[in-house]
């Protein structure tokens, strides 16, 4: 398990959510960790409804949910009729995945335990009517990402992006910078796009409808993780000072950087603002596929 996927896991397991996505706060929602779970689901409704939109006239679309996550929206999909199937590399949360499948007795959808740029070539087949990006195309080396999905998507078939990107401001310098990590820079995104036989059909800025999760999980970081990091500290201090000296003092550079990351107080909703465009994006193909 890589640190990223490692940072999934616990998210899912400390803050016991369905989802992986910060979810869309609208200022009708009262900003609240009971709120999570709402601002979550309508994000999700947000894509189904796209999807639904997009998918328009095409009998038993069939769906490939790429980074399924725990599973929550592919099951989602499947309820409403779409055959879906998922590409997810993460053995932990497949297994989540598999449990979700399980319970609903569904036996058709094939889900691959693998990155999506090293989907077999076996398994593309343009047979796609839609291929959903959901907070996990950030994942995906670009180049080798716009090749596969070209493989995968039917002729007419549509990508779904919605993802957070770097803005020009990344790497300046300011206060905060690289505090968050992910995320392709999003004028390079542009130009692959265009270089991979793909056109723009939608491209919504979603930023300020999702920073507000941002600050959320910025005030449990300050309440919960802070707190929780001291106190270990001053136990293993005390219980185990001459190893814990020197185990920190080998470990100086990466503890460093969780501090700058996560006990700093940079990972605010204004430094995401400033370094990260939240977009939602439709791609279709603007050279038909082979
Ligand atoms: C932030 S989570 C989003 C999960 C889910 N789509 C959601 O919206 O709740 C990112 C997901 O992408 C997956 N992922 C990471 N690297 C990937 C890759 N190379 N190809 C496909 N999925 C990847 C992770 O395992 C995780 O399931």
């Amino acid at each position: 398990m890589n640190s990223r996927e490692l940072g999934l896991v616990l998210a899912q397991q400390l803050l016991d959510v369905d989802d992986l996505h910060y979810g869309l706060w609208d200022d009708d929602l009262p900003l609240s960790l009971s709120n999570l779970g709402i601002a979550q689901q309508r994000y999700s409704d947000m894509l189904l409804d796209l999807i639904s939109r997009q998918t328009a006239g095409i009998r038993d679309a069939r769906i490939l949910d790429v980074g399924c996550g725990t599973g929550h929206l592919l099951q989602q999909l499947r309820e409403r009729g779409y055959r879906a199937d998922a590409v997810n590399p993460s053995t932990a949360l497949n297994r989540l995945v598999r449990e979700r499948l399980g319970a609903h007795d569904d036996h058709d959808t094939l889900l691959l335990e693998t990155g999506f740029e090293s989907i077999p070539a076996a398994h593309r087949q343009n047979q796609y009517d839609l291929v959903l990006f959901s907070e996990s195309f950030q994942y995906i080396p670009m180049a080798a990402g716009f090749e596969v999905l070209a493989g995968l998507l039917a002729p007419a078939g549509q990508a779904v992006i919605c993802d957070f990107f770097k803005t020009a401001a990344h790497g300046q310098g300011g206060a905060g910078d690289r505090s968050f990590g992910g995320g392709h820079d999003l004028a390079e995104f542009y130009r692959r796009v265009g270089a991979s036989g793909f056109a723009i059909e939608l491209d919504e800025d979603l930023t300020r409808r999702v920073s507000p999760g941002i600050a959320l999980l910025d005030d449990w970081l300050d309440e919960r993780l802070v707190p929780a990091t001291a106190t270990l500290n001053r136990w293993l201090l005390d219980q185990h000072p001459l190893k814990t000296r020197v185990l920190k003092w080998l470990l100086r550079k990466q503890l460093a950087r969780f501090n700058y990351k996560y006990l700093s107080g940079n990972r605010s909703q204004a430094v995401f603002e400033r370094y990260k465009s939240y977009r939602l994006v439709v791609l279709s193909r603007s050279i038909p596929a082979e």
